[in-house]
């Protein structure tokens, strides 16, 4: 018996954690860092920034949860700490109930992370690259073969993109590419880092579509990081809106928008919930080139 299938209840608890980068502050703790990030600069030019503090929360087993935030607000960082690729300062997170830095390699066979700027062999197609990905999971090759072709199908690709070099595709496909490559792993907890950040309207769709059909065809817990709040509400069961590395909210899309009070009748978006919360908007205007 797994692991994941002996453990019902939390598929991920992070309590109390916080990451920062930057220079050491010499032992003066958390309130001088943030001293230093309320715009005091201090005698040094390196600016330590927190990149998550003090965050805590628990996805339930076969929950899509979403991370939603401006740039800059943590979610990557929360992404990598829980994937194990970074250690936390402070805090623990459990997968499954395995601890992140203890149990590191049980916990990786645990997850998969797709990020925007996923590692390919860009000389190679989109085929190969994903039999090699199914090779390194223990799939047999014609098993990977047919399941590839089967997930990179029903992403919206065509055979000739996905028979022809990678590099030849955009970035867009490129990340449907990197999400099709998570999927075969057939991961207990699903980690995506904005999967549709760069997608057209209709490809977000279809990801979308795609990743609520997974949490039911493999029984999949998933954790996203998103800027938009539609994809949000869309997708996801529940919500923590970041800011500045702290969660300031958490709770279901309709519970979210129950925090604002309505307008002329109209019920709030995600975006007055944030404006609400922080005074801030969710996407800044140099951002929304780029969303
Ligand atoms: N490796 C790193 N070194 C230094 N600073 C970092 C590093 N990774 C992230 N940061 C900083 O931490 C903050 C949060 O970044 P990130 O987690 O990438 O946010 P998001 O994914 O929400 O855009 C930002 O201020 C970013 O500049
Ligand atoms: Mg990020």
């Amino acid at each position: 018996m797994s692991v994941s299938t002996s453990y019902s209840g939390t598929a991920l608890s992070i309590q109390h954690v916080t990451k920062a980068f930057g220079p050491k502050a010499n032992g003066l703790g958390r309130s001088w860092l943030r001293w230093r990030r309320s715009g005091s600069n201090g005698s040094g030019d390196a600016k330590r920034v927190i990149a998550v503090d003090d965050v805590s929360l628990e996805i339930r087993r076969h929950e899509i949860f979403g991370i939603l935030g401006p740039n800059g607000s943590g979610k990557s960082t929360l992404i990598r700490l829980t994937a194990t690729l970074l250690v936390p300062d402070e805090g623990a997170i459990q997968v499954f109930g395995l601890d992140v830095t203890r149990d590191e390699m049980a916990v990786k066979r645990l997850i998969n992370r797709v990020s925007v700027d996923a590692a390919f062999f860009k000389k190679l197609s989109a085929i190969e690259n994903l039999m090699y990905a199914g090779r390194l999971y223990g799939l047999p090759g014609k098993e990977a073969r047919q399941q590839s072709f089967e997930i990179l199908h029903r992403l919206g690709l065509k055979d000739k993109e996905i028979l022809g070099p990678l590099e030849d595709m955009s970035r867009g496909m490129q990340q449907k590419v990197a999400i099709a490559r998570a999927f075969l792993s057939q991961p207990t907890l699903l980690l995506l880092d904005e999967p549709t950040t760069g997608l057209d309207p209709r490809s977000k769709r279809e990801v979308q579509a795609f990743v609520r059909e997974l949490r039911e065809t493999h029984d999949a817990t998933i954790l996203l990081t998103t800027h938009d709040m539609h994809e949000a509400e869309a997708l996801c069961d529940r919500i923590a809106i970041l800011d500045e590395g702290r969660i300031v909210a958490l709770d279901t899309p309709a519970g979210l928008r129950k925090l604002v009070p309505q307008q002329n009748g109209d019920p709030a978006t995600l975006e007055d919930v944030f404006m609400a919360l922080t005074g801030k908007q969710l996407i800044k205007e140099e951002d929304r080139m780029t969303a």
